[in-house]
């Protein structure tokens, strides 16, 4: 027996009589000793792998480090499967399901023998659903995201996996590129495992979770194929037992201050807009007060620092030689943009970077000499077209386009869009704005992804290369364009973005910060009286559960039931 038995998995391996002899016997029949109910502390290790979810088809083998380093520092580990979502496959899009991941993880850490778990995820959705699992929960929790792939290698040049195929698809629709030359570059640009190794939304929150303190100092960048990504999973291993012996849990590191720290950081390294979704969902699930404006007001005065694509040049292999998130970190801190909070290596994150080395200022830039200047990051907008904010990404934006007028050219989905996007004859102009609408959580259903929607044929092969669009969806992390996006309220919920006519004047004023569409009040209530909501896409199931409780994008698209926590008590036997 270890000298503290008061653990909370000594609720099931420590009790007598026929419950404890039920739940050490059917453990034993996978060959553990009897010593590992000695009162150790018991480790789960989520893990989100599945061969439908390439990206974190290595989390096995990530585990296994996990548990050597769980066993070194006396724990029991346990791994244990939660739902993996593949960005690339899954209709109609991961988003539907981060939330379902969230509380399947969260059921399973609360319903079973753990004192603390470890948290391994890689593609978009599994690392923010594993995060709102563990707030929910609040055991002791470390986070190890399954790392970037080696940068995509084509015809000598790199390419980044997810902003190459928007570039290879314009290129093969203008004509500058072959059918079979893109298949060829289909082999080059995901040619290891893990995610995507740009500056995405996978790269982005796993940035997101290391910036809150969550996974160990250079999680964020090693290579998935790195051994110091393994060495750092080993490690992680061992700090979540520290964890539970010193009883650290996310409510103290997730605070106020370490959302911040997230929030500035973001806007460094040039991070998706997915962050703000997924971010506010993480502080909602904890009871941060945390409004969309945030993301504005705490970046405006965060300089990119980072030369990464889509904004920028180079891939996450680059970053990584380059220091890594916390050279990136204490840049910020050494210019007071970064608050000391504590992680889960126990100490601040400013000791933790505190002596970090960047081996490449062309890769990591210095704050007196950025890569874009302070101000340039997510833009939150407000106006009568988005009365809950919408946010556009301005390193991703073309700079002529921040200030722009134009006549609405209006979509009800993206496919009604493609079904006439090549057409010569549509009536579209560089001036145009494109309106694609119920994209939203409860429109599409789930918010995919689709807002930055190809630009008219006629337009490319005029060599327009952007032009302004908005949609009341996402747009993924490796994509760049004037997109407005998660325009709230959505269409589908009776948002003013479902009153715009083909034909209206919108005006988007990003330094203004306004997003506004030219129609009268009295107008709008004309078309509000003849407006009648979607019919709901599905009579059972998952779906309908989502799309009857999800909330808007401005306050994180979480199931308005799942906001808050639970904690870790379940005080009924189950024999
Ligand atoms: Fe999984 Fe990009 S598709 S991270």
């Amino acid at each position: 027996m270890t000298a503290n038995s008061a653990f909370r998995s000594r609720q099931w391996f420590g009790a007598t009589g026929r419950s404890g002899m039920a739940h050490r016997s059917w453990m034993r029949s996978q060959g553990f000793t009897p010593e590992v109910f000695d009162g150790r502390p018991v480790i789960g290790i989520a893990t989100t792998w599945s061969e439908l979810a390439p990206c974190n088809v290595h989390l096995h083998r990530v585990a296994e480090s996990v548990k050597r380093g769980v066993w070194q520092e006396g724990g029991f580990p346990l791994e244990f499967p939660a739902m993996a979502l593949g960005e690339t496959l899954l209709r109609p899009t991961a988003m539907l399901y981060r939330n379902l991941l969230a509380m399947e993880a969260e059921e399973l850490m609360r319903a079973n023998p753990l004192d603390g778990v470890v948290l391994l995820s890689g593609c978009d959705k599994t690392t923010p659903g594993l995060l709102m699992a563990a707030a929910s929960v609040d055991l002791p929790a470390v986070m190890v995201t399954g790392g970037p792939m080696l940068n995509g290698k084509y015809r000598g040049t790199d390419v980044g996996s997810g902003t190459a195929v928007w570039r290879f698809e314009e290129d093969l629709v203008a004509g500058r590129m072959t059918q079979e030359e893109c298949a060829f570059a289909e082999g080059c640009m995901a040619r290891s495992n893990g995610h995507c190794m740009t500056m995405g939304t996978a790269s982005t929150m796993a940035s997101m979770a290391e910036a809150l303190g969550m996974q160990l100092p250079y999680s964020a960048t090693w290579p998935a194929v790195d051994a110091r990504r393994y060495e750092t999973a080993q490690r992680a291993g061992q700090v979540a037992v520290g964890l539970v012996r010193q009883d650290l849990r996310p409510s103290a590191i997730m605070t106020r201050a370490a959302f911040e720290n997230a929030i500035r950081v973001n806007a460094a390294i040039g991070g998706s807009t997915n962050a703000v979704i997924h971010l506010l969902a993480i502080a909602g699930r904890l009871g941060v007060p945390l409004p969309l404006d945030d993301f504005d007001v705490l970046a405006r005065d965060v300089p990119t620092l980072l030369n990464l694509q889509p904004s920028g040049e180079y891939l996450m292999e680059d970053f990584c030689y380059a220091g890594g998130l916390p050279a990136v970190m204490r840049e910020l801190a050494e210019h007071g943009l970064l608050n000391d909070a504590i992680t889960v290596t126990g100490s601040g994150i400013g000791a933790n970077v505190a002596d970090a080395p960047c081996w490449n200022r062309e890769v990591i830039r210095a704050v007196a000499e950025p890569f874009q200047p302070a101000g340039t990051g997510t833009a939150v907008l407000r106006g009568n077209l988005a009365p809950g904010g919408a946010v556009i990404k301005q390193s991703a934006s073309s700079p002529h386009l921040l200030k722009h007028r134009g006549r609405a050219l209006v979509f009800d989905s993206p496919a009604d869009y493609y079904a006439v996007s090549n057409d010569p004859g549509l009536d579209v102009d560089e001036d145009t704005v494109l309106v694609v609408r119920y994209c939203g959580p409860r429109g599409y259903p789930g918010m995919p992804e689709v807002s930055n929607v190809a630009l008219p044929r006629k337009l490319l092969l005029r060599g327009v290369r952007d032009m302004v669009r908005i949609c009341d969806g996402r747009m993924s992390g490796t994509a760049y364009g004037t997109v407005v996006l998660h325009v709230a309220p959505e269409a589908a919920a009776g948002g003013p973005l479902a009153l715009v006519r083909t034909g209206d004047w919108i005006t988007l004023d990003v330094p203004a910060r306004m997003l506004t569409l030219e129609v009268g009040d009295e107008e709008l209530a004309a078309r509000r009286a003849q407006w009648q909501p979607p019919a709901p896409h599905a009579s059972r199931g998952w779906t309908r559960l989502y799309t009857e409780h999800v909330l808007q994008a401005d306050e994180g698209a979480d199931l308005d039931f799942l906001v808050g926590a639970s904690g870790h008590e379940v005080s009924r036997e189950s024999h």
